[in-house]
């Protein structure tokens, strides 16, 4: 398939990385190209790199993994997502990291499938820290964490449980869009026991 990633940090390049190594299509894309030049290259000819808009235009799938505070700016400079699948990566925290800024009555994903309303968008990737997706794997022993996912297309979470496994998580669909309310707070609690309960960040969920 092909994929653009928007937000070739650390979440973006490790699933990039990852997606090139299965074979799939890869666009990485940054405000600045140069960055991430780098990056593609050290992939090979799955990979290339443009701006958001080219990597949107590019793909089948758009991976979102940016900062909150530039979610929805990175998503309009996207362009038109129709048709697409849109993987929302972000957690939105508080820029102190203290919390987050949405959640409750609606989460980020609810919030920025307002701003693609074209798109097929499916909450995932976002319970795992980035260091163990840029790991070799993601195993503990024998165990493999769970990744959860949710969305209103199913279609789309077919697509996304896919790529979830590629990863060496084991899929979870735990229902609607609407449940990122749910699962954008347990991204939270793993953010505050890696950090703040100084845990690290070598740990993950399993169902
Ligand atoms: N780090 C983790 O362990 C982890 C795990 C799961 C989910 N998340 C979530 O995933 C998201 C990304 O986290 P990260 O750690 O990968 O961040 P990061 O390493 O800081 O990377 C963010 C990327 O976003 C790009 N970006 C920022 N503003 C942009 C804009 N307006 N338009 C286009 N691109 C923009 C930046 O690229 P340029 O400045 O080059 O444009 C940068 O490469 C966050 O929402 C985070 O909460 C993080």
């Amino acid at each position: 398939m092909k994929i653009g990633i928007i937000g070739s940090g650390n979440v973006g390049g490790a699933l990039g990385k990852i997606r090139g190594k299965n074979g799939h299509e890869i666009m990485f894309s940054s405000r600045n190209r140069e960055k991430i030049k780098t990056m593609a290259e050290a992939i090979g000819k799955n990979a290339c790199y443009g701006l958001p808009a080219e990597a949107a235009r590019f793909a089948d799938i758009v991976v979102l993994a940016v900062p909150w505070g530039q979610a929805k700016s990175a998503l309009l400079s996207a362009g038109p997502l129709n048709g697409k699948i849109l993987i929302d990566c972000t957690n939105p925290l508080k820029p102190d990291y203290s919390g987050l800024a949405v959640g409750g009555t609606t989460s980020a994903a609810e919030e920025l499938a307002k701003l693609a309303p074209g798109a097929s968008v499916v909450k995932a990737f976002h319970t795992t820290f980035a260091a163990l997706m840029q790991s070799d794997s993601r195993m503990f022993g024998s165990t493999n964490p769970t990744g959860f996912y949710c969305g209103d297309d199913s279609a789309a979470k077919k697509v996304v449980a896919d790529l979830i496994k590629e990863t060496g998580l084991e899929p979870l669909d735990v229902g609607p869009l609407s449940y990122a309310r749910y699962l954008e707070p347990m991204a939270m609690l793993m953010i505050s026991l890696g950090f703040a309960q100084k845990m690290g960040t070598n740990i993950a969920l399993k169902f």
